[in-house]
């Protein structure tokens, strides 16, 4: 029998979604009005692509004296974890040793750990510890006690900072399939009170944004901060507000295929760096399939790669592919068109939903988000998030996102001062 190769990494968010119930709860700190002023960024060069490693990675510094991590970039996920010798009960292959504790736990009485187990009566045990496990859709899983350390890092003011950010010291990790991240932890940016972007935002450093920038061609960069935000070009749309959607959720929204309605209508997006591919719901994942099986048998060109196992549905060509760069011309541009707001559409060009395999095949890097339990959302994962600024900002609680060359990193020391953004703003579309 043949079996269908899981993608490597599924969405992160529904691990999140099991775990909201625990993480919702409203920290003590009151929100601050958010003016307008700007706060400094900090900025990450990413590394990673989508295939064929399935993940983004920044580099970290954390402890005194610091020490480097490489992190898996989620914006589907609240806390941040590194794998711990606590000691290490079941750590995973990593490119760095697991983070040493050192007599540095919060402890259970923390607000933050009630955060994290709220509604559950959390008890104080004797050993006074914050444990936590986090649950991943994709079965993956961490489990370990929360602990804080330095977190230095360097402000676009030229200051340099280390605040002492809480995080969780994981001693004991599942990870699903065969070919996991080759990480050392997960930089959980979701939109909840754990995450590193919310602590940062309550000592006053930064306010609680975060932007990434993934290239096409690998790579990319990553910021906190509203800092690198540009005044003008971005396409902004505010957040579900339903309570219960605590991720980075937007909608509705009707799907174009090659700008013409799809009858693919009333859409839930949410927008998970912590997901390799894309996935919708089996009726519009259907309908997807159809319509660009029904488009390319009228080109004659593709056929159906049923012996490539790398994704669900693979096309090969007359010869084999390089890039997708050589198919785009056989495929339609999508788009998902927000219907509660005007004008706002995301773009999905052939390069945000094909991937070309090292078979030479080209393979729809939507999948069936049915399939792998993600219910009634649809999922934008690293696949669609390329060559785009995509921007989350939790304070005003909305998404922005405009097309941008994501292979240069804004150079900072350089360029940055009040006012000043020229180097970054010339990766942005020139109409900025
Ligand atoms: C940079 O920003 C931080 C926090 O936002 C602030 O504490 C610091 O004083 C600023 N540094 C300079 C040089 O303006
Ligand atoms: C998507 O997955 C669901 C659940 O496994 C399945 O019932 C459905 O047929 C799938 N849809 C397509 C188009 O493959």
């Amino acid at each position: 029998m043949h079996e269908m190769k899981k993608p490597r990494k599924i969405p992160f968010f529904l691990g999140f979604l099991c775990f909201l119930v625990l993480l919702s709860a409203s920290f003590s700190a009151a929100s601050r009005p958010s003016s307008t002023t700007k706060k400094p960024s900090v900025i990450f060069p990413v590394s990673g692509n989508v295939y064929p490693n399935g993940y983004y990675h920044v580099t970290v510094n954390i402890g005194q004296p610091p020490k480097q991590y490489f992190l898996d970039i989620d914006t589907g996920s609240d806390l941040t974890w590194l794998q711990c010798d606590a000691p290490c009960v079941k750590c995973t292959p990593a490119p760095h040793s697991p983070y040493k504790p050192n007599k540095n736990l919060v402890t259970c009485k923390d607000p933050l750990c009630a955060s994290l187990h709220w509604p559950a009566n959390y008890q104080c045990e004797a050993l006074d510890q914050c444990d936590y496990e986090v649950e991943y859709a994709d079965s993956g899983s961490s489990l370990g006690v929360l602990v804080q350390d330095f977190f230095p890092v360097r402000l676009t003011n030229g200051s340099i900072s280390a605040p002492r950010v809480a995080f969780g010291c994981g001693y004991n990790q599942e990870v699903p399939g065969s070919n996991p991240p080759y990480t050392d932890g997960v930089l959980g940016l979701g939109t909840g009170k754990s995450s590193i972007l919310s602590q940062l935002q309550g000592l006053g450093l930064i306010r609680n944004v975060v932007g990434h920038c993934l290239s096409v061609q690998g790579g990319g960069f990553l910021f906190f901060g509203d800092g690198l935000v540009p005044s003008s070009g971005i396409v902004w749309t505010s957040l579900s507000s339903k309570s219960f959607e605590k991720h980075y959720s937007l909608g509705p929204a009707d799907l174009l295929f090659g700008g013409q309605a799809s009858g693919v209508k009333g859409l839930s997006i949410v927008f998970d760096s912590g997901s390799t591919y894309s996935y919708f719901t089996s009726q519009a994942y259907s309908a997807l399939v159809s319509l660009l099986k029904k488009d390319l048998n009228g080109k004659k060109q593709l056929h159906d790669a049923v012996d490539d196992k790398s994704l669900p549905v693979c096309w090969k060509g007359p010869k084999s592919f390089k890039s997708v760069s050589d198919v785009k011309s056989y495929f339609k541009p999508l788009a998902l068109v927000f219907t509660n707001a005007k004008n706002v559409q995301f773009q999905l060009q052939p390069e945000a939903y094909l991937i070309v395999t090292k078979q030479g095949n080209v393979c729809l890097g939507i999948l069936n988000g049915t399939e792998v339990g993600l219910g009634n959302f649809n999922v934008i994962g690293d696949i669609s998030l390329q060559d785009k600024l995509v921007i989350y900002d939790n304070e005003k609680q909305q998404i922005g996102w405009a097309p941008a060359n994501c292979n240069r990193l804004p150079n900072v020391d350089r360029d940055y001062s009040e006012g000043n953004y020229q180097s970054y703003a010339a990766m942005l579309p020139t109409s900025l």
